[in-house]
Parts: structure tokens; sequence; C-alpha cells
């Protein structure tokens, strides 16, 4: 990865192939990540998603990706001890062709990534908010003893051979502590600009998820756009106006 030219490292999530083919072009990196569980499926949290779902979505964004390094997010339950990490990261890479899994830490699965790198698969860590392990939504970073834990983990996944960290929800002055610290990229999501690159849920920058937190801005507003096409389709319908004669497929 790119820390030691100082160039941001741009991430998105996708689904996909679709959106993924559009990603491409201006990603360095797109995440499957678990949030399919909330933005897709409704779930109320990302606990639920079956290894398969992701491997499915998967496969389809692999579609779309020609220069991107794709990362797939493993889900909860899925890593729970080495061997089975290993086990289901190497399913992951086989079915989907992935470049590399990410992980969320629980503050002491470290070996859990150093028994995946042992398999030549990369991993991605995630610390901070970590939607797997955490039942409430919290800033960490505040005080000392959340500052102290977050740089043990975030060392600690850097040794166990992690390519890159995700930074989620940290206070500005520890997400740049733990940036200056580590040799390999950040990326921060809620974090600041002091990571070294950035990651949001493609869903929300669109406007398209209704999940607006503070730290998302929203580059498009999707969900009005697409509400517009519908409605002029649905009243082109019920007035006979589509489809017209260039819309048929054969004859006048
Ligand atoms: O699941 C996900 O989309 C993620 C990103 C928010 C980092 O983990």
């Amino acid at each position: 990865m790119v820390k030691k030219n100082k160039k941001k490292i741009v991430c998105l999530t996708a689904y996909s192939k679709n959106i993924a083919k559009i990603l491409d072009k201006h990603c360095d990196i797109i995440l499957v990540g678990d949030s399919l569980a909330n933005v897709l499926y409704g779930m109320k949290n990302t606990h639920k998603v079956k290894l398969s779902t992701i491997i499915l979505h998967s496969i389809s964004v692999r579609k779309g990706i020609q220069k991107s390094l794709m990362v797939v997010d493993m889900p909860k339950g899925t890593y729970n001890n080495p061997s089975q990490a290993k086990k289901n990261a190497k399913l992951i890479v086989k079915k989907t062709r992935c470049d590399a899994v990410k992980i969320e830490s629980n503050s002491k699965n470290f070996k859990i990534i150093k028994e995946i790198t042992k398999a030549r698969i990369p991993v991605m860590g995630h610390i901070g908010y970590t939607p797997q392990f955490k039942k409430k939504f919290k800033v960490e970073g505040k005080n000392d003893n959340e500052i102290k834990n977050l740089i043990k983990q975030a060392t600690s996944i850097e040794k166990a051979g992690a390519f890159s960290i995700v930074l989620e929800c940290i206070t500005p002055n520890t997400a740049k502590a733990i940036s200056n610290l580590l040799n390999i990229p950040t990326i921060g999501i809620g974090s600041s600009s002091f990571c070294d690159g950035q990651i949001l849920v493609t869903d929300d920058l669109l406007g398209l998820s209704g999940f607006y937190p503070k730290f998302v801005k929203k580059y498009a507003n999707l969900n009005t756009s697409i509400e517009k096409a519908v409605k002029k389709y649905s009243k082109e319908v019920k007035a006979k106006i589509f489809p017209n004669n260039k819309n048929f497929l054969y004859g006048k």
C-alpha cells in the first residue's frame, strides 16, 4: 500500500457488479462489507450475515473490478479460532478470487490474523467501533485508557501481519497517533483526515441508505433521483405514453 508516498488511499464498499464497476475507476480498495446486512437486507446489525451471502455478493463484485484491491469482510462467527478462520478465509478467496479479507478486532484475536497471513492471505484489521463486537455505537479514544488500548490493538494487528487497518469512529488525536506510529496504512471512517486513507459505505455517500451520521458526506441524493424516475415511469405507463413506437422490438 502507498503509505510511504503519502498519497491518500481511496476506499468504498460495494455489494454488486454494477456499482463495483463504477467505483473501480476511482478507488484503490473496494470492500464487500458486512454492512450489507443493514444496507441491503434490513437487519438491525451485522451479526447474522452468513458466509454464503458474503460470498455470493463478492462473486458479483469481482466481476466489476479490474484494477482495485478487493477486500471481503469475514462475517461474525466465521473466525472464532485460528483453524476455523484459516479454513473460511481460504474458502472466501477460492470462491470469490478476492485479494484480501478483513476481520474486526475483539481486542484479543491477533493470532487469527497471524494464522490467515501465514496461509498467504492478506488481512485488513479493523479497530475502534467494531459493529460485530460492540453493542452500542461510541466514539473511541477519548481517555488515556481507551487510547492505550487502541494503540495496543493497532500495533498487535500490525505485528500479526495485517497489510492495513480500518479505524472506525476514533478521535482525531488518537487516529493521528496511530497513523504516525504504524508502518501499515490506516483507513479512516469517522476518524478524521489524519488517516492514510478513507472509506465510506457507498449507499450512504450516494444518499440511498437513509443513514447519514455526521461523518458521512452525502455526495448525491439518489433516493430523490430514483423516485423521480420511477414516478415518471409510473405516470407514463398509466397514460400509455410508455412504451411507444421507439420501444417496440419489431414491427412499426
Ligand atoms: O462493513 C463495512 O462496510 C465496513 C466499513 C464501514 C469499514 O466494515
